[in-house]
């Protein structure tokens, strides 16, 4: 069985597959952790992350980067939606999520475009969605769990930049796939949302078998 969840910055679709994952026993990838490797990268090599070919020379990143907490801050974040818009850095990522989607017995893999590009023909998708003050507000209060001193207008405001970007660009924009469910978790609890979606992979999948 794969999965695909797919929705914008603080939308739940982690906490969302990680738990999909953990219930159906399938390994899960973060498939924004890849493009955050590769701003990081950028950062780190000071590269220019509009700059297509630069943004390329940094998707040879090691695999260790990918556990490196600074892979989970707002900067690299903001830069990751810079970079992931360049279409040769989405083809020299994309085989690996294909390999992971495709490992026997299937997978869960949450992101922008698992459902339209990575997997198709995914058993089941998910689009989780949530309104962008609320994602703010999450946004705002992890950072602030974390130590960080920042306004929640200024996290609203890079929340809506982001989405901007990530939907309106030419090459695989975040969309919700024609035969995705959408699930909007802005008034549900992590439970609630969870137990939804625990719901939704079930109904789709008495409706294949
Ligand atoms: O966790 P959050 O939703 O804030 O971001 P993320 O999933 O780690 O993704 C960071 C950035 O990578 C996004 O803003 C997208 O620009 C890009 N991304 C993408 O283009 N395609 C994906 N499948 C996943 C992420
Ligand atoms: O992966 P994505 O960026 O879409 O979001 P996430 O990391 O799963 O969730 C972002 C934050 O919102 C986390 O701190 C979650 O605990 C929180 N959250 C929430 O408050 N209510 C939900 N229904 C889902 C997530």
């Amino acid at each position: 069985m794969i999965i695909a969840v797919d929705g914008p910055a603080a939308s739940g679709k982690g906490t969302i597959a990680r738990a999909l994952a953990k219930r159906y026993g399938l390994p899960h990838l973060d498939t924004g952790l890849l493009y955050r490797a590769v701003a990081a990268t950028v950062l780190r090599e000071e590269l220019d992350p509009e700059k297509e070919a630069d943004a390329v020379a940094a998707c040879d990143f090691p695999d260790s980067l990918l556990d490196d907490p600074w892979l989970r801050t707002d900067d690299v974040g903001k830069v990751a939606s810079v970079v992931s818009a360049h279409p040769l850095v989405r083809a020299s990522l994309l085989q690996r999520q294909r390999r992971f989607a495709g490992q026997p017995g299937g997978a869960v893999l949450d992101g922008r475009d698992i459902g339209t590009v990575i997997a198709p023909d995914a058993d089941v998708k998910l689009f989780v969605k949530a309104t962008p003050a609320i994602r703010a507000r999450r946004r705002h209060d992890e950072l602030r769990r974390n130590g960080a001193n920042v306004s929640y207008d200024r996290v609203l405001a890079d929340i809506r930049a982001r989405d901007e970007r990530d939907s309106r660009r030419a090459d695989a924009p975040m969309r919700q796939a024609d035969d995705a469910a959408l699930l909007d978790t802005s008034f549900l609890s992590i439970d609630a949302a969870v137990q939804r979606a625990v719901e939704l992979v079930e109904a789709r999948k008495a409706a294949q078998a």
